[in-house]
């Protein structure tokens, strides 16, 4: 069997805010107890589409400060900037010549991403799952922790990693590579617990996201006290007490997303948030989302601002990080010319 090894990835767009830290970094901490992790700064997925170079490289300090500040220890996991490793690129160039185009023209990012303009976006925008899947397989991942959101472009690096299983199948047992599975590992996707899908604060049917148009929407992780406060504020919400039960939510989004958000910050799970919290209202339930929110976020913000004013520390990781990643990679890598005759 595989080692047991965590991979995944932001992207350094700018506005790292609460969907990304309760879907996706707040759970990279989680995992190190545990398991191997890699932590990656996806900076060559930013390029997709146009990133400014000055404001590029400054979000990817963002990130991984925002990384170390959320408990990731920069010492037991690797933490790296993914263009710094070139074997990224390398086997996102062999799954290029995997993947199959019907595969990719399924994705729903894409579609939501292109939008009406299909024929003006960069092709790298297309490929990015393929991309995606490298970064993964190029360390033979066997779970990755990510949002909801992720879910399908996961299922896409398993068909990928199961295609050059068998396409190569013979060369890989003639070479005495991989194991009985194969190569490459089928990974698994770690999408658990509340909040793996948190919504705008403004309209509970539309996922928060980095490019959501309204701010007063958004929870960034960079938010001081007041504004976290004000934002659960002014979250839209309906005039109902809330239920006893997860069933009595299903038709109200917004007071859905607002529970989820309450149990991923304390930790617990919906159906205990609401068994404390049954027959209350908003006006009473959104001052203690908002102490809770602010006594978990702000001590973070303080810490990614500090180490903001070190950004030769920020390089330190950086660079640490991307030797011992390379270090993992290149004997995968290696493995992969092997068996496709390079
Ligand atoms: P974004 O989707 O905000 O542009 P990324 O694509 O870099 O950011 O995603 C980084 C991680 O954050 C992924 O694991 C993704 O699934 C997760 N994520 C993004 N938005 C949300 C959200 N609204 N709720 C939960 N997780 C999210
Ligand atoms: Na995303």
């Amino acid at each position: 069997a595989f080692e047991s090894r965590v991979f995944s990835g932001v992207q350094p767009t700018g506005n790292l805010h609460l969907g990304n830290y309760l879907g996706a970094i707040k759970r990279f901490a989680g995992l190190q107890e545990t398991h191997n992790c890699i932590y990656c700064v996806v900076d060559m997925h930013a390029i997709t589409v146009w990133q400014d170079p000055a404001d590029l490289q400054a979000a990817i300090r963002e990130v991984a400060s925002a990384y170390i500040a959320a408990g990731i220890d920069p010492k037991s996991s690797v933490i790296f900037n993914q263009s710094q490793v070139s074997g990224h690129a390398e086997l996102a160039w062999v799954f290029n010549c995997v993947a199959r185009m019907g595969w990719l023209n399924r994705m729903t990012q894409f579609k939501e991403k292109a939008g009406k303009n299909r024929e003006n976006v960069s092709t790298g925008l297309f490929v990015y799952p393929n991309l995606m899947a490298a970064d993964i397989l190029l360390y033979k991942a066997t779970h990755v922790p990510v949002g909801e959101d992720q879910k399908q472009h996961l299922e896409l690096t398993r068909d990928i990693a199961a295609k050059f299983n068998n396409d190569y199948g013979e060369r890989i047992s003639a070479l005495g590579l991989g194991d009985a599975d194969g190569y490459f590992p089928l990974t698994e996707p770690v999408i658990s617990g509340p909040a793996t899908r948190v919504m705008s604060l403004r309209d509970g049917t539309k996922k928060m996201s980095k490019s959501d148009p309204s701010d007063l929407a958004r929870i960034n992780l960079t938010d001081d006290a007041d504004t976290i406060a004000k934002k659960i504020r002014k979250a839209k919400t309906d005039t109902e007490p809330l239920p006893g039960e997860e069933d009595g939510l299903k038709e109200r989004p917004d007071a859905a997303n607002l529970v989820g958000i309450y149990a991923a910050l304390a930790e617990t799970t919906a159906a205990d948030v609401l068994k404390t919290h049954a027959g209350a209202q908003f006006s009473t339930f959104k001052p203690e989302l908002a102490d809770l929110a602010v006594s978990k976020l702000a001590p973070i913000a303080d810490e990614m601002r500090r180490l903001k004013a070190d950004p030769g520390y920020i390089e330190g990781v950086l660079a640490d990080g991307a030797d011992r990643a390379d270090a993992i990679a290149r004997p995968v890598l290696q493995g992969v010319k092997d068996i496709v005759g390079f």
